[in-house]
């Protein structure tokens, strides 16, 4: 990948060779005042990728994925989503993250909304959909994660996996070329944790582009092509889940697995 000179995001900080990939981070560094918490960030991910995000918390992972749909802004690298830099704002910003579905551990749906109107809503309001066509699509999505017979529920009625599933239904109704999930299933009660990492498995199996932050190492084993391992706001390490869980080359990744994996 090509050196960069430090710029302020967007086409500026275009390398020079555009790098392939569906979603292509090259030297982003971003601060929270003192807080550098992203360092030189190079991450590329391919279409039908799903790399899994692990790291010690406060490690800067919900804050890369943040970057990756521009809810934080970066100050200085380059961002591209299939190819075209991320806006800095207005209608174009509005359709690129429209094309990155996010699923977030708390799962922001509206709570004086039913859950068809739940997921109808993006479409409506900002692909223009008309509403017989949205709320077919809608169904179709919750039948997809197993919730069809919940569409005119208001979300408080559901369970936390069912809720999140609807979620999930909700960013794949705007047909989005990448779906972040940060730790979505770090709110959940364990006996739920399944039914939403099998939704992922199966939309991974179906060739979803994929970035998930979590700390399923089960998920990570199964479904990444790649784990990529996060500290300090650097990427420390990057390899197939069968590298890293057996063989990690970093103190770090060793001592974060020793954690989580005999606890
Ligand atoms: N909006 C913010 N303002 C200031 N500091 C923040 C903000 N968001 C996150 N941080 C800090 O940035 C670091 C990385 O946070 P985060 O990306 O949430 O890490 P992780 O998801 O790996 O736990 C943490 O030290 C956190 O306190
Ligand atoms: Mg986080």
């Amino acid at each position: 990948m090509s050196k960069l000179s430090v710029t302020k995001d967007g086409d500026a900080g275009r390398p020079e060779s555009a790098p392939s990939g569906l979603v292509v981070m090259d030297n982003v560094n971003k601060h929270f005042g003192a807080l550098h918490v992203l360092q030189d960030i190079d991450l590329t991910i391919e279409r039908g990728e799903v790399v899994v995000v692990i790291g010690p918390s406060g490690s800067g992972k919900s804050t890369l994925c943040r970057t990756i749909n521009r809810l934080e802004t970066i100050d200085s690298g380059y961002i591209a989503i299939d190819g075209k830099p991320l806006p800095q704002e207005g209608k174009e910003l509005a359709k690129l993250r429209a094309d990155v579905g996010m699923v977030f551990q708390s799962f922001n749906l509206f709570a004086h909304k039913t859950v068809l109107e739940n997921v109808t809503l993006g479409q409506l309001k900002v692909r223009k959909t008309d509403k017989k066509a949205a709320d077919e699509q809608a169904r179709r999505l919750l039948d997809r994660v197993g919730v069809a017979n919940q569409a005119d529920k208001y979300p408080a009625q559901l369970s936390g996996g069912q809720q999140q599933r609807v979620a999930i239904a909700r960013a794949l109704a705007m047909d989005p070329k990448v779906m972040l999930f940060d730790e979505p299933t770090s709110a959940l009660d364990p006996e739920m944790i399944n039914e939403v990492l099998e939704v992922m498995q199966q939309l991974a199996r179906e060739g979803m582009t994929m970035v998930v932050v979590t700390h399923e190492m089960g998920f990570a084993r199964s479904a990444a092509n790649r784990v990529v391992f996060m500290a300090d706001g650097k990427i420390v390490e990057e390899a197939t889940p069968d590298q890293f869980f057996s063989n990690p080359r970093s103190e770090r990744a060793k001592d974060f697995l020793s954690k989580i994996l005999h606890h």
